[in-house]
């Protein structure tokens, strides 16, 4: 049968926010140290931070970051972290057996997200650390002046306030990896009681409350139910964190791995929904997706690389990424977009070399891994109001999902300028599909971009020594006439056609 899918205008999902395009970093492994922050290198600014990195940040166009953990924030004293930098303290990490140096903390972290244009969303410490630590941070970040703690943020250098938005409520505390993991009943009540204090400080925080750290973990759903009847009335959103990657040879299930992020957030969904009628709220949370990424965490575990020399900045989790690992991502990313009405916000996990779309070499170069792309392209062409589109394609047989459908696709279309995007996924192995796209709502005259992420190799990766083996093509063969819009979408691809 033929692959349809038909845009209408009136299936809308929300307007684009550009906290959709998150992204994350943690005190982890090369992220910092050696990969934003380098004062050695030749594009080093005064503050240390790599030039040369910033630019592809920019190019990236990851909008609202999320600092300093990950689980790293479990042991954190954020106090470390400001001040003049040959008095702080060198730390051990628990979280990645690491040294930490500190010499990056909150005040350069402000610094280098005003040069890369992007929010800075802080996750404060429920691991090791409580209510007090949290009220401290937020009066040195927040609070005008004229306080023991803003008067020390502007003697560092800071005269405005920051005016952080978004918080997170620590990290992943239904992990028993976590540095002072709880039960769900035990931290419910201290999210509660540290969000209702911060909120008593400023009401027009938005505060993130720490749900499941995937959907296969023994507690999901309970997880949520228990954190939110305590916190609900003091919260914004619940996280959600899913890393995915192929496993046993298993390239099918892998490429339908965005089934596994639907189940996620309906379960999600239905659940903080339950609990709003349970408590007789007006309030609606929204989901906070502030972990997601491919990652080859099974190989990582297998190879037990524990840093058990504590060592500064090792070389952990550098994933080196795929053509089929930037499919799987793209589709992850148009996922999240088909739920923007529920997921308000995301943060890709990370962003420099620790699982990242950006890699670093120190004292040398600086390139962008496979997922590069499909972030980048959707970043810049998503804009105006997300539509979900009607898909009418064939399905294949997966080991993990069952029946998975060949196509997947979401659209966007901005009113304002008459420009729409439609992102389009071919998860077949073998073949090339043709899709026939109704787009006549659209109004569009023209193709302006077609571009696709596809390789014969499957397995083709950007590396060092190869920095640009794989890119984006040109999507061949896209034809817009009397609003149908007709594209071949060769096997494992992304693609994305801009029309104006
Ligand atoms: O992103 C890497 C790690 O994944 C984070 O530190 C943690 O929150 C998650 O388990």
């Amino acid at each position: 049968a033929p692959t349809v899918i038909t845009v209408n205008r009136d299936a809308v999902v929300a307007p684009v926010n550009r906290r959709i395009f998150g992204s994350f970093v943690e005190h982890l492994g090369r992220c910092v140290y050696d990969g934003i922050y380098e004062p050695g290198h030749p594009t080093a600014n005064e503050d240390g931070f790599r030039l040369d990195v910033i630019e592809l940040v920019k190019e990236l166009g990851s909008s609202t970051i999320r600092y300093p953990g990950g689980n790293f924030v479990s042991g954190y004293r954020w106090e470390d972290g400001v001040g003049p930098r040959d008095q702080r303290p060198v730390r051990r990490d628990l979280a990645w057996h690491s040294l930490e140096s500190n010499q990056v903390g909150l005040d350069e972290f402000a610094r280098w997200c005003k040069l890369t244009g992007s929010e800075l969303m802080m996750a404060v410490n429920l691991g090791t650390r409580g209510i007090e630590a949290a009220l401290d941070l937020l009066e040195y970040t927040n609070h005008p002046s004229g306080t023991a703690l803003s008067e020390q943020r502007i003697a560092n250098g800071a005269k405005d306030p920051y005016n952080i938005r978004m918080w997170c409520l620590g990290n992943e505390m239904d992990g028993p990896w976590q540095i002072g993991h709880m039960s769900a009943e035990d931290y419910g009540k201290l999210a509660a009681r540290t969000a209702s204090a911060m909120k008593t400080a400023d009401k027009n925080l938005e505060l993130v409350v720490c749900g499941s750290s995937g959907s296969a973990m023994p507690t999901f759903g309970e997880w949520e139910r228990v954190v939110l009847e305590h916190s609900y009335n003091y919260v914004d959103y619940i996280s959600c964190h899913a890393y995915y990657q192929e496993r046993n040879g298993d390239l099918g299930s892998y490429l339908a791995s965005s089934l596994d992020m639907q189940y996620f957030i309906e379960t999600v969904v239905a659940t903080a929904d339950h609990v709003k009628h349970k408590l007789k709220s007006k309030k609606t949370i929204q989901l906070s997706f502030d972990e997601w990424n491919i990652w080859y965490l099974d190989e990582h575990q297998a190879s037990d690389e524990v840093n058990e020399e504590w060592t500064h900045a090792p070389r952990q989790l550098e994933d080196t990424y795929s053509v089929a690992d930037a499919v799987v991502f793209g589709n992850l990313l148009m996922t999240l977009l088909k739920n923007h009405d529920r997921v308000a916000a995301a943060s890709l996990a990370q962003l420099v070399n620790v699982i990242a779309p950006i890699m670093t070499e120190p004292g040398g170069d600086t390139w962008r891994q496979t997922t590069f792309f499909p972030f980048s392209v959707t970043s810049r062409l998503a804009k105006g109001e997300v539509l979900r589109p009607r898909i009418e394609a064939g399905t294949y047989t997966t080991a993990v999902y069952g029946e998975a459908p060949l196509v997947d696709s979401v659209a966007t279309t901005d009113a304002a300028t008459g420009e729409s995007a439609i992102f389009l996924v071919n998860r077949s192995q073998t073949e090339s599909i043709d899709v026939t796209v109704n787009v006549a709502e659209l109004n569009a005259t023209v193709v302006t971009e077609a571009v696709t992420l596809h390789d014969e190799d499957v397995y083709a990766k950007n590396t060092l020594q190869d920095q640009g083996r794989v890119g984006l093509k040109q999507l061949d063969g896209v034809v817009l006439d009397e609003g149908t819009l007709t594209v071949t979408l060769p096997p494992v691809s992304w693609s994305a056609v801009a029309l104006g």
